[in-house]
């Protein structure tokens, strides 16, 4: 075992309330989805209700966290008018983690928002500042008792980019300047959750989750390197310069690899790719992580995975991604832990259950669960805290 990780180190898997629980009907991912503008996530892995089977799993992989999001539009079905039901339901998801000595990371949103949110402009308007803070209030108060780590938000700039600016998701608008809007409010939104969180549970540790590229420099020639630098501030940096006094740590999604060679992007030579066409290339979180060492906070691998049906791929990608990992950590890196994205098998966004990122497979006629290989060879490394 050559790559030891640190003591106390986190790991885990990560999945998102509208992607597996099912039933969610009050959102505007499933407004849009009646619409026939995306596909719907309709029963997605009923993990509303499979939730503990579950569990069971990644207890079984020697897991020691668990990384979801609680649904808004459960809590808070109409404005102001909170499920006292709803928030039970998340108490009990938490105690079952806990029984299991599974640790609780909690995210706030996932993207998806109460129908009357959206009604009222959604991310674009600031009256969503109020609307969060009443709502992280409401579940700090009721949860803070059984946890210790706070998500507000997922990546938020993917969020503006692709409901805002590229249309793709909804309210899938194309417009510049509600983008610039909306990635203005995401950063007052965070910021006030924090404040409250802090202020109701001093002790509790919050962040948030960003996506970001690897992107790389062709050669390393001036160009490039230039172009790299503008784009790095522009989609890294943004967000985290503005709220790096109100973050305990950073939560760092890792997909993506960007090639920039002159003004031509995504040059990937002897491209790897999983099935829903993703560059495959692990050695990049090494030099993202090497990024943020700036903040002198510590760093959580809040995602990463791969969409691999035949599980042809995923120890190996797993292994290469966590030997970069490692390589970070050797040169002073504090990183505290990975999320690999999925437990489950999920429901994929603007693509629908196609994908199969997850450690277990789900049938999505029996919601039967079926244990990947590379679910066991990961374990493996979660027990040994090494590979
Ligand atoms: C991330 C999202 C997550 C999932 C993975 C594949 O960007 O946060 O919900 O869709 O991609």
């Amino acid at each position: 075992m050559n790559y030891k990780f640190p003591d106390n180190f986190y790991w885990g898997a990560a999945t998102s309330a509208y992607q597996i629980e099912g039933g969610i009907n009050n959102n505007d991912w499933a407004q849009a989805g009646r619409e026939g503008k995306v596909p719907l996530a309709g029963l997605a892995c009923d993990s509303y209700n499979h939730f503990p089977e579950d569990f069971d799993a990644a207890k079984l992989f020697g897991h020691n966290a668990y990384r979801f999001s609680i649904e808004w539009s459960r809590i808070e079905p109409e404005e102001g008018k909170f499920n006292q039901k709803e928030i039970e339901h998340y108490r009990k998801v938490i105690s079952e983690l806990r029984k299991r000595n599974i640790e609780p990371w909690v995210g706030l949103s996932h993207w998806t928002i109460p129908l009357w949110v959206s009604n009222k402009g959604g991310w674009k308007s600031e009256k969503i500042i109020d609307y969060f803070s009443r709502y992280t209030e409401k579940i700090v108060s009721s949860l803070k008792d059984d946890v210790k780590f706070w998500i507000t938000i997922n990546e938020p700039e993917l969020c503006a980019y692709f409901s805002y600016l590229a249309g793709l998701w909804p309210p899938q608008e194309k417009n510049f300047f509600s983008f610039i809007k909306v990635i203005h409010n995401f950063i007052k939104v965070h910021r006030e959750a924090y404040k409250i969180i802090k202020k109701i549970q001093p002790q509790a540790q919050v962040g948030i989750a960003t996506n970001n590229t690897y992107y790389e420099a062709y050669k390393n020639r001036p160009i490039s390197v230039l172009l790299k630098t503008i784009i790095e501030r522009l989609d890294h940096f943004y967000i985290l310069n503005r709220i790096q006094n109100y973050q305990d740590f950073i939560g760092l999604n890792y997909y993506f690899h960007c090639r920039i060679k002159g003004f031509k992007f995504n040059q990937n030579e002897n491209k790897k790719i999983s099935d829903i066409e993703w560059e495959i290339y692990p050695e990049g979180i090494y030099y993202v992580l090497k990024n943020l060492e700036k903040y002198k906070k510590p760093i959580y691998i809040t995602e990463n995975g791969l969409a691999d049906a035949k599980d042809e791929k995923r120890e190996w990608f797993i292994k290469e991604t966590l030997k970069n990992v490692h390589r970070a950590i050797q040169e002073g890196i504090d990183v505290r832990g990975y999320f690999y994205w999925s437990l489950l098998d999920n429901f994929e966004w603007d693509k629908g259950f196609w994908p199969r990122f997850g450690l277990v497979e789900v049938d999505y006629k029996t919601l039967k669960r079926k244990i990947r290989p590379s679910a066991f060879k990961y374990g493996e490394i979660c027990k040994n805290n090494a590979l």
